[in-house]
């Protein structure tokens, strides 16, 4: 899969892509690369946003600089670029991400993940660029990079190679594997910690009978 990050910050991603499951995806042939906004603004002195039509506090970013930077990215007009590819801006009144939303993502070839900062975005830029509006829950964050590292990281993870074993994404929490609920709990050596035991069952050996279990304790915590 190939990421682009719009960010005015893309230092921030340095650390982000040396995380071992975006390595291992990297490595795989993956991208991951940042495009900042600034170096493309039409605008003197490097400006990105401005004050909201109708008043208010805060700062917009403004469409023709949105529409500068994705166009000498790829080449064409923005309107055009959706077509081929999702384009999502991070907002926190988007659509709440979740596994499907994950899942679904990981399905694309192409995705492109635009952070607002400041008030976030003139609105045409989600009307007339982006496929979708994507939000990490209802709170507000500063600006949209850290929730473009949340969806990159459950996204990226769900493509093949990127964790050690091969069956750790597919019986997770919220999997289909698992109907959509909560994972069980888990416990390791040692056996016994203090008088905190663990479950005689997963010791038994029997794995019909720990299958069971498990399905059990999901369905609890659902
Ligand atoms: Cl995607 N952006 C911002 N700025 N705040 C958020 C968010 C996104 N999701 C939740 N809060």
């Amino acid at each position: 899969m190939d990421v682009d990050v719009f960010t005015l910050f893309p230092g921030w991603f340095d650390w982000y892509r040396t995380q071992r499951h975006v390595a291992n995806v990297l490595a795989l042939g993956s991208t991951f690369e940042c495009v900042d906004p600034r170096a493309t603004t039409p605008l003197s002195g490097g400006a990105v946003d401005d004050t909201p039509f109708g008043g208010g506090a805060g700062m917009v970013l403004r469409v023709d600089v949105m529409e500068a930077a994705l166009r000498a990215r790829y080449g064409e007009d923005p309107v055009d670029v959706r077509e081929r590819r999702r384009v999502v801006a991070l907002t926190p009144a988007g659509r709440v991400l979740d596994d499907a939303l994950a899942s679904e993502l990981a399905g694309e070839p192409a995705m492109t993940l635009l952070c607002g900062r400041y008030e976030g975005f003139d609105q045409r830029i989600v009307d007339h660029f982006c496929t979708d509006e994507v939000s990490i829950g209802r709170y507000v964050l500063a600006g949209g990079e850290l929730a473009a590292m949340v969806v990159c990281d459950a996204v990226l993870r769900k493509l093949p190679g990127a964790l050690g074993h091969a069956d750790s994404a597919a019986e997770e929490s919220f999997s289909p594997a698992l109907d959509g609920m909560p994972e069980y709990p888990h416990y390791t050596r040692p056996a016994q910690w203090r008088d905190w035991g663990v479950p005689e069952i997963l010791l038994s050996g029997h794995h019909e009978k720990i299958r069971a279990w498990r399905h059990e304790q999901s369905r609890r915590r659902a």
